[in-house]
């Protein structure tokens, strides 16, 4: 069967380590017998640089009749100008919005080899598995924004809108995943302040009582969850918050398993293909140095794999492979903590002879 797999390498890092991902496929490709066939689009601040447009049409179109998406990153200093008339990452939001995902999974899983690799002690971040849900077409990220006034007097806003359908449908999905694993999900708010928030709690715990009472369910404020995780991660199984919330949440939590380069996620929606990228950005700070680790991208085509092409044989083997390699003591700059180190091409290349080498 063949899988047409749309790439968006969009900026910084992102050509350098999507272009790793996609060995790593072809490599599964070449074991397990499948024919993937990928065409690049522009998305970010290339396609402004290219076209004016962070999204332009040809790219929407491609995603639509595509079985799965894999995204790099986008944005950077050369479009920071925040006078600017658009930016890189309403590209991202737009193909986010246009496509119905509305759920982000991002699991948070420590590979064991990596316990050191955390800044935190590796009693505290042994044990770690969390699957977060995040919210990611609603919420303050789309809400009414503008400007008025001059001078002193000159404001911003920017509103934070949740609808009772947008909370129940991600934490169904949230629900249903945690039935999968050990039936515990924990909702991350902020209701002590907002009122959305206290829709989102209202609704969700309608949502389990009535559709899930089995699932052992909790609710957490945001500031409360942000020191639990640094505090007892290994706690957690599944969380469902909120787009802003999610995304900081994350990124926090990506130090437990030791980079914000080791974390994949995977954006999908009721139906259509699915999107899938690392959590991190576009690293302007390392693009082009060849050091950047592309192994959360990597496990993005995991995902990928598995959720939008039903190849779970497949996605286990880049998974055992990214274990592999860690294993053998290969790190990236990130990873390493001033140790010895092997850059972006070379730990791709590592990760495919693993995949290629254990059929
Ligand atoms: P970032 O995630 O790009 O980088 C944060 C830090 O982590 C940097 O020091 C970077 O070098 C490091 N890092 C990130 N990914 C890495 C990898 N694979 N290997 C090694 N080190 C890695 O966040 P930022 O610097 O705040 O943002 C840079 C740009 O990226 C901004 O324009 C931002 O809007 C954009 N961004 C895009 C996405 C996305 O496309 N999904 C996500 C986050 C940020
Ligand atoms: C992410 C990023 C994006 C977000 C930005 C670049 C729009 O931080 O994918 O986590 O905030 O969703
Ligand atoms: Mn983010």
């Amino acid at each position: 069967m063949n899988h047409n797999i749309v790439l968006l390498p969009g900026d910084g890092i992102g050509p350098e380590i999507v272009e790793q991902a996609r060995l790593v496929l072809l490599a599964i490709g070449k074991r397990f017998g499948h024919e993937f066939e990928f065409s690049s689009h522009l998305l970010g601040g290339i396609a402004i640089d290219e076209t004016g447009d962070p999204l332009p049409p040809a790219t929407v179109e491609a995603c639509k009749a595509a079985s799965a998406i894999l995204l790099g990153a986008v944005g950077g200093p050369k479009w920071d100008d925040p006078s600017a008339k658009t930016r890189p990452e309403a590209g991202l939001l737009r193909i986010r919005k246009e496509l119905g995902l509305f759920a982000n999974l991002r699991p948070i899983k420590l590979f064991d080899e990596l316990a050191d690799a955390s800044p935190l002690r590796a009693d505290i971040v042994r044990g770690t598995d969390i699957l977060f849900f995040r919210e990611l077409t609603g919420g303050i990220y789309f809400g009414e924004s503008g400007t008025s006034g001059s001078g002193d007097d000159e404001t911003a806003f920017q509103s934070m809108t949740y609808s009772v359908g947008e909370v129940k449908r991600i934490v169904r999905m949230a629900a249903k995943a945690a039935q999968g694993r050990s039936n515990r999900l924990t909702s991350v708010d902020k209701a002590n302040v907002l009122e959305p928030s206290r829709l989102w709690r209202r609704t969700a715990a309608e949502v389990m009582s009535s559709e899930f009472p089995d699932v052992q369910y909790d609710v957490v404020l945001v500031d409360s969850m942000a020191m639990h995780l640094i505090n007892r991660p290994a706690d957690f199984d599944v969380v469902v918050t909120g787009n802003m919330f999610g995304d900081i949440l994350t990124d926090e939590a990506s130090m437990l398993p030791g980079s914000l380069g080791m974390l994949p996620s995977a954006s999908v929606g009721s139906d259509g293909p699915g999107l899938y990228e690392p959590i991190h950005g576009s690293a302007p700070d390392i693009a082009g140095k060849g050091i950047a680790n592309p192994l959360a991208t990597i496990l993005a085509a995991a995902m990928m794999l598995r959720h939008s092409l039903s190849l779970n044989e497949e996605a286990d083997a880049i998974e055992a492979a990214v274990a592999a390699v860690l294993t053998d003591g290969l790190r990236t700059a990130d990873l390493a903590r001033g140790g010895e180190s092997i850059g972006t091409e070379a730990m791709g290349a590592a990760v495919v002879a693993k995949v290629s080498s254990a059929s």
